[in-house]
């Protein structure tokens, strides 16, 4: 079976990451699911954008937890891009997507679609982000059985350990993703930042050797440099879903170790490269 492709942030090479024009790309593109970040707003709504702060992706300044959803809604997040929006893929301020609004486009989709939610800390773990996406979804028919909202098959990932281990008592093992970072685990702890890094990470594996997450989430730096942690996983049962797959090198990198999914910005270009290999 081909290897599922997940849009990271949508179709974020043709258009800006996170927008509805990205997701819209991404199903015309063909691929099997998506994969987004999400932030809290002021006001409590779930808003897809990847960083803390809106400075990167959008025309204004701050933090996304000091604005409400009408105030980010006031902002570009298409323009940084350069890439123009079709008119079919909406207006510039409907482009800033909420977990519900990129629930409707995949619900209209006509067809099974993978959401791959994932779930950053920039202050350190905090427990509402993740109750207040698994409250969304359960306002959208989501059943913590099967993971299934409708047609959507919704699966959740973090690089954080304290994240995994809390999703764990509430999703299926068979739907959580540990994400790991390209980092050698057999680096000694250095200390410092570094060290911090290496210390997450030990945490993180444990947590795929312990079975309590069976998506193992590496980059694909982490995959080619740690080949012998891949193949423990896959031969532990586990599913490898690797990001951030873009290059024709990096797709057999995937094949050859036997990955089952993986997240790309080009999933067309990466449908293409596949059926060449
Ligand atoms: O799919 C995981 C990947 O999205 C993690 O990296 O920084 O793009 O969120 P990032
Ligand atoms: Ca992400």
């Amino acid at each position: 079976m081909d290897m599922q492709i997940y849009a990271h942030r949508g179709s974020s090479g043709s258009f800006a990451e996170h927008t509805r024009a990205a997701y819209l790309q991404a199903l015309a593109d063909g691929a099997d699911g998506v994969e987004c970040d999400l932030h809290l707003t002021a006001d409590g709504h779930l808003v897809l954008l990847h960083d803390d702060a809106v400075d990167r992706t959008s025309d204004g300044s701050g933090a996304v937890a000091d604005k409400s959803l009408a105030e980010l809604r006031g902002l570009d997040f298409c323009g940084w891009k350069g890439a123009a929006i079709p008119a079919a893929y909406g207006t510039p301020s409907e482009q800033l997507l909420t977990l519900d609004g990129l629930l409707d486009i995949l619900a209209a989709a006509g067809r099974p679609v993978g959401l791959a939610i994932e779930f950053k800390f920039g202050a350190g773990f905090e427990a509402r982000l993740v109750d207040a996406t698994l409250e969304c979804l359960g306002r959208r028919g989501w059943h913590a059985a099967d993971s299934m909202a409708g047609n959507v098959d919704v699966s959740f990932m973090s690089f954080h350990p304290d994240a995994v281990n809390y999703l764990a008592e509430r999703v299926p093992a068979g739907r959580l993703c540990q994400l790991l970072e390209e980092v050698n685990p057999g680096e000694p702890d250095v200390g410092g930042a570094a060290g911090a890094m290496f210390m997450r990470q030990s945490g993180s594996e444990a947590l795929l050797d312990d079975g309590v997450a069976h998506l193992a989430g590496p980059g694909v730096d982490y995959l080619r440099a740690n080949p012998g942690n891949a193949s423990r996983w896959l031969a532990a049962g586990r599913t490898l879903r690797v990001w951030t797959v873009d290059t024709a090198q990096e797709l057999q990198l995937c094949r050859d170790a036997g990955v089952a999914e993986l997240t790309t910005n080009w999933p067309a270009q990466l449908r293409a490269l596949m059926a060449e290999l």
